[in-house]
């Protein structure tokens, strides 16, 4: 199956729980449910490429040839602390995954990203890489931390992400362009401090309750 670089997934369930983290009344153990809610349906969009082989295998009526993933095991990378958000839905759907963390946050000021936290598996260059964050606004923490996976060795990763900004969007597909892209949504724009408009506000502070 040919691997799209840019996945919007309109599903109408991603869309009416997307609705909810948006709006601004919805607390924070919502939030984080219909985050995880989301997540699931999101890595399933996503690794709607995998490859698969045949497996021989006997049901209790008969020996029949049934379809197994094949390929590269996953790594799920956490872009902190927002991504962390996504890991548990992604998990319930891929158990066996693997999960390193990068961390990085934002200086307010050139809203760079400054790394401060990075653990991955030894065997990540033989993984496909799902790094998951949920806000790809300037776009910045996410070429940074695909500059620092790339440099530990991965070559097939995918991007997921909650909410895009147009800007973010061009910058990570101009860095990295061999890098697939999935999000529930593509917003009109970045504000002049670096949040999605409309957006759903600081992801983190959301779910986790510290604002
Ligand atoms: N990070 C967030 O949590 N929200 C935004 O709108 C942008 C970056």
């Amino acid at each position: 199956m040919m691997t799209k670089m840019f996945n919007l997934i309109s599903h109408p369930l991603i869309q009416h729980k997307l609705t909810f983290m948006r709006n601004e009344e919805t607390n924070t153990d919502n939030f984080r449910r219909l985050l995880r809610e989301i997540s699931q349906m999101l890595v399933y969009e996503a690794t709607r490429d995998l490859p698969t082989e045949m497996a021989t295998i006997k049901t209790p009526l008969t020996v029949m040839s049934s379809p197994i993933i094949s390929g590269k095991k996953l790594c799920l990378v956490s872009i902190l602390r927002a991504g962390n958000g996504m890991l548990d839905g992604m998990l319930d759907v891929l158990p066996a995954a693997r999960v390193g963390h990068i961390g990085l946050y934002r200086d307010p000021q050139t809203l760079e990203p400054v790394e401060y936290y990075m653990k991955v598996p030894d065997d990540i260059s033989e993984r496909l890489v799902i790094v998951v964050d949920p806000m790809l606004a300037t776009g910045n923490s996410a070429i940074a931390a695909l500059n620092r996976l790339k440099e530990c060795g991965a070559s097939a990763i995918k991007y997921v992400c909650l909410l895009a900004a147009p800007e973010g969007l061009a910058a990570l597909q101009a860095a990295h362009p061999d890098v697939s892209v999935t999000t529930a949504a593509l917003d009109e724009r970045l504000n002049d401090h670096g949040y999605i408009v409309p957006g759903l506000g600081d992801a983190g502070d959301r779910m986790f309750g510290t604002k």
